[in-house]
Order: structure tokens, then sequence, then C-alpha cells
């Protein structure tokens, strides 16, 4: 008998025959086993999010009572009895953050500005007196445990298990919180998300957002009491999450145009959140068009079959010197894995070698392209990346379209997101994702956390701003625009798109 065992944050999934040793069906997938699965180093501590590992004594030497309460196993230790959902530690995403400065009205008490991510969540509580960030937190978003990306929790969510993710994203929040200083001080948190994670947190039916025309019209500014959520924060203070834009665009995006004010400025510009659910918008002084596009998570390197985070033994850049390769891996140790970032440059470097074709095969009936042992990136990796770059890329090609405008207009393209941070525009241009030269790309971190606290050190302007964007964003639904599938299937293809016409 074989049992499912689906590995978070990466969208990683293996079949296991009963009995058999975690150990053995974890390594192929790049978790590590640093004292060699000894159970002495805690290095492949991995925590049950659905299942039965049972406790053994290496365990309980390792974990205090809460931690094994909460889950936390011994990978080195597990043996597979039951269908698994494991997060492993050495998985966790780096979280950005913001500690980037801005003008501040000065008001009495303290904050939350909360960027509620689909994978990732991140906090910051600020004193509203001197702008002082007071702490910061960040976790995994624990509904992860009931999909990787925003259609499946849909779909998790339509068949019956609304109720449960509600209260877990109200929960994990609530725990980020309780472990903040001067939570008695705390007058207003504000929160940010995508639509989908908009309509969870507010226990607001998903179920438009899963048929045509995935429009819903719940997508206004939700407000709460601390007691509704079961939060640690006195009862005067107030919790609002605010507006999305249309579709599944959300307030994240809001909250990324007054961070990056792209709906002020000439010329014309674009914010892109290169996540799982890919959030588009071009604008500039006179209006705003925003779009989501189903990218799904190979950018995160989910799906990637040596797909790991940008972590110690991750190839993270690729390039090529006088055709050969030269891997850049992160920390000291040795390659075991490739990350978002080193996915792109890989097949950049592939198609500029001639060992990637344009059409995504790879050349001469080859099934792998080696990068460094025993890192490869595999066929239907690039078929990934294929997917995703070409979402983006029709995503943003449609919205310039009705916007009158081609590329070469943009001003400035800011890449919202961890991911954003740390691609190569170069590389990025290369495969065809993005048509702006490398230097009007500008990465614009957690726009979405500024863009919150942004809203609450400016009392006396945020309503207008959140009013503002709001009444210029028009969401355009990609999916009904003319040439929808065309263009889609144009933007697939490796290179420069200067090639393809709109
Ligand atoms: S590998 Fe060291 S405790 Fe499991």
């Amino acid at each position: 008998m074989r049992y499912r065992v689906d590995l978070v944050p990466l969208a990683t999934s293996l079949e296991v025959e009963r009995g058999a040793s975690l150990e053995a069906a974890l390594s192929p997938h790049g978790v590590e086993f640093p004292c060699g699965g000894a159970g002495a180093c805690r290095g492949c501590r991995v925590r049950v999010i659905e299942g039965v590992l049972a406790v053994t004594p290496e365990m309980e030497e390792a974990f205090t009572r809460e931690e094994l309460a909460s889950g936390w196993r011994l990978a080195c230790r597990g043996r597979v009895e039951s269908a698994l959902t494991l997060e492993v530690a050495q998985w966790e995403m780096p979280v950005l953050g913001d500690d980037s400065t801005f003008a501040f009205e000065p008001a009495e008490g303290c904050g939350i500005a909360i960027d509620l991510g689909t994978t990732t969540l991140a906090a910051q509580m600020l004193d509203l007196e001197t702008g002082a960030i007071l702490a910061v937190k960040t976790a995994l978003n624990p509904q992860a445990a009931y999909g990787a990306d925003v259609m499946s929790r849909v779909q998790y969510a339509i068949s019956g298990g609304a109720g449960r993710l509600t209260a877990a994203i109200r929960e994990g929040l609530g725990e980020l919180i309780r472990a903040m200083p001067r939570r008695e001080s705390v007058r207003l948190a504000m929160l940010a998300g995508n639509t989908v994670m908009h309509h969870m947190f507010s226990g607001i039916d998903v179920a438009p957002l899963a048929q045509a025309p995935f429009q819903t019209a719940a997508g206004g500014e939700r407000r709460f009491t601390p007691r509704e959520l079961g939060w640690d924060l006195p009862d005067s203070a107030v919790v609002r999450f605010l507006p999305c834009l249309g579709g599944f665009v959300g307030s994240d995006i809001l909250a990324g145009i007054l961070a990056t004010g792209i709906g002020e400025s000439n010329p014309l510009s674009a914010l892109i959140d290169l996540g799982t659910n890919g959030e588009i918008v071009v604008g500039d002084g006179r209006g705003l068009l925003c779009a989501s596009t189903a990218a799904g998570p190979a950018f995160e390197a989910g799906r990637i079959r040596m797909g790991m985070r940008a972590a110690s033994g991750a190839v993270a850049h690729v390039v090529a010197r006088d055709g050969r390769l030269e891997c850049r891996v992160i920390g000291e140790s040795a390659p075991r894995g490739i990350c978002g970032s080193g996915l792109v440059d890989a097949v950049a470097v592939g198609l500029d070698l001639g060992q990637i074709l344009p059409n995504g095969r790879l050349a001469d009936g080859a099934r792998e392209f080696p990068l460094v042992p025993p890192v490869v990136v595999t066929q239907a990796d690039i078929r990934e990346l294929q997917f995703a770059k070409g979402a983006i890329a029709a995503g943003l090609r449609l919205l310039l379209k009705r916007w009158g405008a081609r590329a070469g207009d943009l001003g400035a393209v800011h890449l919202a997101g961890a991911f954003g941070n740390y691609l190569n525009a170069e590389s990025a241009r290369r495969i065809g994702m993005l048509e702006t030269p490398a230097s009007l790309v500008r990465p614009a971190g957690n726009a979405s956390l500024r863009g919150v606290k942004m809203a609450l050190l400016s009392p006396s302007r945020r309503e207008r701003w959140i009013a503002g964007i709001r009444g210029r964003a028009e969401h355009v639904a990609l999916a009904s625009e003319a040439g929808f599938e065309e263009t889609f299937v144009n933007c697939l293809a490796f290179g420069m798109s200067d090639r393809i016409g709109i």
C-alpha cells in the first residue's frame, strides 16, 4: 500500500510505500540530513500538518512537549504510516519585510501592518507617534496545508473546508500578534492581500471566484473587532482589511500602487507581483488598468524536479563563459537544488547556448539540461517555467494593448515580491517574460507591506489615497479580452518578444 506525502511550502507530492523511512523518501527531493540521520541535530525537522507520524524516543529528546504537540518531528526517525502533509523546516521561505522610511504624521498609540500573502505572512508593529518599527514577525501562511496556490485553496473551501481556512489564517496571524510587544497600545491593524486571502480571512464565500467571470461583489473593505478574530488586542482596536481592486487583484496591489506611486507619475509604468497568482498593473497619472493571471508555482521553484527555496545549496545564478556554465550556489554547501532565479537564468543560458530551443524543447532530444552535479533542469521544469512566464508576458501585453501602448512605452517596471527581488532582469528579458530593457526594471521588495505602512502612518491622507486608487483602477478580465488565447500561445515561446506581434 502506498501513501501520498505532500511537502510544503514547495508544492511537492510523493507516493511512499507504507512503512518506508521518511529519510529515504525525502532525500531524493533535496531534504538534507545533516547528522546522517542519527537523530542528533534537528536539522531534518518537519512539522506534521495532516496525518500521523509517531513520536520516537529520539524525538522526545530533540523537542519540547509544546513542539511535539504542535507537530514537530525528526524526518530521519519517521516511518510513513498514513497520508501526510509535512512542512519542511529547511524549506522555510525567506519572507520579505520592509524597512524603508517615508514621511508620516505622528499619532497616538501603536498600529500593526500586515501583508497576508498566499505563501507567507509578514507583520510589523509600529509606534504611530515616532514611526519606529517595534517588532517584525513573519511566518508561512498556515493555509498552505490545504493547497499551495489560491485555486487549490478555493477548491478546498468549496468542498467544505471554508471554515477551516478562515480559522487557520485568523489563528496564524493571531499567533504572530501574540508574540509582539505593546499590544495594549494598538489602535488599528491594517491588512492587505489578494482577493482570495481577503475573502478567506473575512469568512466570505469564494465560490464566485471559481467560475467565469471570476468576479466577486464582496471585495470591499472589511472591518473587525479583535474579539471576533480571537486576537489579543484591546477591544477598542479596529482591524481593517483593505479593499480589493477586482477579480483576483486584491489590496496587496492597491497597497503596492501606493508604495510605488505608479498611479501618480508619468511616464507609463507597470507593477508586477510575480507569485502563483500573478498580479499586474499598468498606469500613470491618468488611470490604472489591473489584472491577474495564473502563473503557477514555478517562480517559487514549486513543481520543479530539484526546486528548492533560495537557501544554502541552491543554484541561484547561472552564466555562460566561453560556452561553459558557471553556477553560483548559495552558502558554503555543495549544490543540491535550484531556486526560482536560478531556473530563469538556467533557461536563459540554455537558450544562448542552443541547448534549449525557442519552443521550449531541449535540443537533440535531450531529457535534461545539466547545470552542476547533481543539479539538472528537466524538460518538465522548462515547461513549468514556460507557462509561468507566458502568463505574465501575455497579461502585461494585453493590458498594454488595452491602454494603447507597447512594452517600449513603459518608463519603469516594478517587480514586487521575493522572487522579483532576486530575479536577473536580463534573464527575464532573454526568456521573453519582460520586454522592457533591464535598466528600467526595479525590484520593489514587499510593496504591499510598505503601502499598508504608508496608509497606517498617514491618517489624514489614507482614506483619500485608498478611494483614489480604487476609483481610478479598472479591473480587466484577461480571459475575456480579444486575442487572449492567441497572445498567451504566442507568449509561450522563449525569446525576445518583439518578434511576436500583439
Ligand atoms: S538528520 Fe540530524 S536529527 Fe535527523
